[in-house]
């Protein structure tokens, strides 16, 4: 949690997206100490706010480009060409060349290598790409299922055959991701266990010793302590050290795992003012500033669930599940309310309905000028939010260096 200077500070910004430093840094040392063989990928998608860009290079992480301008922000932050990995869906001829020379080029379907072998050809380049594939399994089930993502796992021969006749392209890694947002070690385990075996496979076929695999992202991050336990990181770590003495023949291939979330969730907090509180038909309405188009995920989370009260969990990174932050009453001193709780309905000043922060909270008494603390705002937040939608001004983002610091603004 932020120290009270620092909310203090917050207030004073809001509405505003903060993002503790110490705590990147902290998720990032744990996951090295518990993965000693595996380089770690910063999924920027998550939150490509340039300093925790910055700050994921400065701890070594590679990074998880989703897209050209992703590539483009990575080395800005001061990631290596050679540390970012680009892997998308449907990337066009436009996306493509703008990220040669940037990034590693992981192609995502048979007709992509077709489009890289015109393109490296007409440039006379040899171009070393990766292949991402989707595998005949699933993360909770032995068959895979259908994906818009990556060259199924059927079609990796017809892929093999295709690099052979495209003399402008070299096979050197590949790609698999299923699933995020995981706290089942052993369902994790047995994921990487299966990706090993199918990366065997791949390399068979290709007749390469690659010089990397992705295992992608899977762990995940406890957004509700009450009913959720945190993920053993430890052994899950030992885990995969054992999967990687097993095979010596990847001993020289750089193995890697993607995560934003895990790096970033807990660290960010979106803090902004009430500026209304009203009564409606025996309903209590506290208003704040950019709701849905500062942090969109209440509204989100009010939809899915209005419309199925089961609704499935994880259907990410849109709604996540039904207690994924809080919301914590504060005044502009930084001291957080404790008093009068009453069941109210949070929500944002846009000219919709939908604009729902949370429905049927219980929260202390506030008064306009008082604020509002999201937890668990650092990722799949400030992205994912309409911050056009009725021309308001975006909320700010700042990066605390370290309590009491620094706050950064870009
Ligand atoms: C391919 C890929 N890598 C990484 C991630 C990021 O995962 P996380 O949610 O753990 O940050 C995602 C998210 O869906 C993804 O699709």
């Amino acid at each position: 949690m932020l120290s009270l200077d620092d909310r203090i500070r917050a207030a004073a910004a809001a509405p505003a997206y903060i993002y503790d430093g110490e705590t990147v840094r902290n998720a990032c040392a744990r996951l090295k100490r518990d993965f000693p063989d595996v380089g770690f990928l910063y999924s920027v998608k998550t939150n490509p706010f340039a300093p925790v860009l910055r700050e994921a290079a400065a701890q070594g992480f590679g990074a998880d480009a989703a897209s050209a301008g992703e590539v483009e922000k990575s080395l800005e932050a001061g990631f290596a060409p050679e540390d970012v990995y680009y892997s998308a869906p449907g990337k066009t001829d436009e996306d493509i060349e703008r990220a040669l020379g940037k990034c590693r080029i992981i192609a995502d379907s048979l007709t992509e290598l077709d489009r890289l072998e015109r393109i490296a050809s007409a440039r006379g380049l040899t171009l070393s790409v990766g292949l991402r594939i989707h595998p005949d399994f699933g993360i909770f089930s032995e068959a895979g299922g259908s994906s818009k993502f990556g060259i199924g796992e059927g079609d990796l021969p017809e892929a093999a055959r295709r690099l052979r006749e495209h003399a402008h392209l070299r096979a050197v890694g590949f790609h698999m991701h299923l699933q995020s947002q995981l706290l089942d070690v052993q369902a994790l385990a047995r994921y990487y266990a299966k990706s090993f075996q199918c990366f065997e496979r791949a390399s068979e076929l290709f007749g390469i010793t690659p010089e990397y695999l992705n295992f992608g992202s899977g762990i995940g991050v406890v957004y509700d302590a009450a009913s959720e336990r945190e993920m053993d990181t430890a052994a899950l770590g030992r885990g995969f050290a054992l999967e990687v003495e097993r095979r010596p023949r990847f001993a020289s291939t750089r193995l890697l795992i993607e995560t934003g979330r895990f790096v970033v969730c807990r660290a960010g907090f979106y803090v902004t003012p009430v500026v209304d509180v009203k009564s409606s038909r025996g309903t209590t309405y506290v208003m704040v500033r950019n709701g849905a188009n500062g942090f969109m995920r209440g509204a989100v989370a009010n939809l899915v669930l209005s419309n199925n009260p089961n609704a499935r969990d994880l259907q990410e990174p849109f709604y996540t599940g039904k207690r994924s932050f809080k919301l914590l009453a504060m005044k502009a001193d930084g001291r957080f309310l404790a008093e009068d709780p009453e069941t109210v309905d949070v929500v944002g000043n846009l000219c919709t309905a939908l604009d729902v922060v949370a429905k049927g909270v219980q929260l202390p008494a506030v008064r306009p000028g008082d604020f509002i603390l999201i937890t668990n705002a650092g990722s799949y937040a400030a992205t994912l939010s309409p911050v056009r939608f009725s021309s308001l001004k975006p909320s700010a983002e700042l990066y605390l260096e370290r309590p009491g610091g620094k706050m950064l603004e870009a």
